[in-house]
């Protein structure tokens, strides 16, 4: 399974700072959003373009167009941070989203919403999550996806956890990961260390 660790100053400075525990959720979010712009690059960097031609004012050109822009899914809550920054970078993307909540105590997702087109074959698919931690929920996604027929997937996280790597890697789902950071491990709780703790929350305070 190809991991692709971001490892750049400006996504390491958005990430320190969502990893702070004084930074506001006003600043998480917006941390989140520039981040999600630098990991929306890399992983779409060799999507196939199209060429047209076009006129700028002063010649004749090549234009280039994704020739086939992928489908975006965040898993709700926290991937909804990454939705808008990402599909504006990909105008032309179609969104589908899942809802998952992970069990405090067997951290196990419980799903609680998904709304995807029926058919995947030949679409290349970006899941949307800041969080790999056990790799619970992001397996369950992938699974719904392959079901409709995805062989093209990558999950697009802000950091992720060896633990859930080695999930998804176990798994054998067709699946790449693009992240800012692979932490240490998860503690006892299921929580990635040093991790930024929970990615909802911060966004949109606990529930
Ligand atoms: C968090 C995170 C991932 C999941 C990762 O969401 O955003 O979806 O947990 O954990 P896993 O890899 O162990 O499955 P959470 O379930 O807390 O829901 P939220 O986004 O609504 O806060």
């Amino acid at each position: 399974m190809d991991v692709l660790v971001v490892d750049h100053p400006l996504a390491k400075d958005r990430l320190s700072t969502m990893r702070d525990a004084r930074t506001d959720s006003a600043t998480f979010r917006a941390a989140l959003h520039d981040l999600t712009v630098m990991l929306m690059y890399e992983a779409t960097r060799d999507a196939p373009v199209r060429t047209e031609r076009i006129h700028t004012p002063v010649a004749r050109t090549d234009a280039y167009r994704l020739a086939n822009p992928p489908l975006l899914v965040p898993v709700l809550r926290a991937g909804l941070g990454m939705a808008d920054q990402a599909h504006k970078l990909i105008p032309a993307a179609q969104m589908g989203f899942v809802g998952l909540a992970r069990d405090e105590q067997t951290l196990h997702p419980t799903p609680y919403m998904e709304s995807l087109p029926e058919d995947l074959a030949g679409r290349p698919v970006l899941v949307l999550d800041p969080m790999l931690a056990t790799g619970g929920s992001m397996v369950h996604t992938i699974r719904l996806l392959t079901d409709r027929g995805a062989t093209d997937v990558t999950a697009i996280c802000a950091l992720a956890a060896p633990e859930g790597i080695a999930r998804l890697e176990d798994s054998g789902l067709p699946v790449r990961v693009v992240t800012a950071s692979i932490d240490q491990r998860l503690n006892d709780s299921g929580f990635i260390v040093p991790g930024l703790g929970d990615a909802g929350d911060r966004q949109y305070g606990a529930i």
